[in-house]
């Protein structure tokens, strides 16, 4: 293991050991990001490294990047390898940079796209610059969508957040608009709600979930798990083939604004809304 400098720190922060990205993203995070009372900190990390990091080549790439003079402040100084630098002012010929560490992305995911880095294609990152697949760490999805379903998708290199959005003992609510081949019965909403159905092949019974119908064909479904294609096996278990799956809701976000296709960085309000959604998901098992 080598050593190198803090990532930013303040000037006075010596030489530390640097285990890796995980060890990198974390002390990124507890220093300048994700508190929005914290004032904007200059990183000190060699600002080749930051831009490997983040995708934009490799190390020897990033410096070249940085030798011609190709990042700038956004009043146009020059900035170099060892400046001190804050990433919102940071400019790659122009343009501002891509989502620091520590982001999480909203995503308005199309049918027909994959939920992985390495499957075969389309796969949903391809909606972002290709060099969001050379970030270090990946901004990952947090958990999947069916290359059949559509709509909301978050992806975050925070590990630790990631995991308790997606952890079965915490999980957020989430909404999924259905529409299913045959109209409802009539009993399916009392089913999905009684705590005591069981998918084929499962251990536990399902936890309650709400159904309420728009049309007869046209469901809006909310559950609070995330197992394997668990909204299809849901309306199978009761006699329904899915036609359509739009996830619309994760929690307390949802998809306005943000057009099929596209996607969005949170604001750190809106992680800190997520975050509190956990705790409070946490509290009501
Ligand atoms: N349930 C499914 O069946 N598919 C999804 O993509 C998400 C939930």
């Amino acid at each position: 293991m080598g050593m190198c400098r803090a990532p930013y720190g303040s000037a006075a922060s010596g030489p530390m050991a640097c285990t890796g990205p995980r060890q990198w993203l974390r002390q990124y995070n507890a220093r300048a990001s994700l508190d929005p009372s914290a004032p904007p900190s200059a990183l000190r990390v060699s600002l080749a490294r930051y831009l490997a990091r983040l995708g934009y080549g490799t190390r020897k790439e990033c410096e070249r990047l940085v030798a011609s003079r190709q990042v700038r402040s956004a009043s146009g100084a020059i900035l170099r390898d060892a400046d001190p630098f804050a990433h919102d002012d940071v400019r790659l010929d122009g343009a501002p940079l891509d989502p620091p560490p520590g982001s999480v992305v909203l995503l308005h995911k199309p049918v027909g796209y994959v939920c992985s880095t390495r499957d075969r294609p389309p796969l949903v990152y391809d909606l972002a610059p290709p060099r969001w697949l050379q970030r270090t760490p990946v901004l990952a999805t947090v958990g999947r969508l069916d290359a059949d379903t559509s709509g909301l998708l978050l992806l975050t290199d925070d590990g630790p957040l990631n995991h308790q959005l997606t952890s079965p003992r915490w999980h957020l609510p989430k909404g999924y608009d259905v529409t299913l081949a045959d109209p409802l019965r009539g009993e399916e909403a009392e089913q999905f709600a009684s705590g005591t159905l069981r998918l084929q092949g499962d251990d536990a019974p399902l936890r309650p979930a709400l159904l309420s119908a728009q049309a007869p064909r046209q469901l809006r479904l909310t559950i609070r798990e995330g197992r394997y294609h668990q909204v299809r096996r849901m309306f199978a278990a009761v006699g329904h083939h899915v036609v359509t799956l739009h996830r619309a809701t994760f929690g307390p976000l949802d998809l306005t604004g943000v057009a099929l296709g596209h996607w969005r960085v949170l604001s750190p309000e809106e992680v800190s809304g997520l975050r509190q959604a956990v705790q409070e998901a946490k509290g009501s098992r």
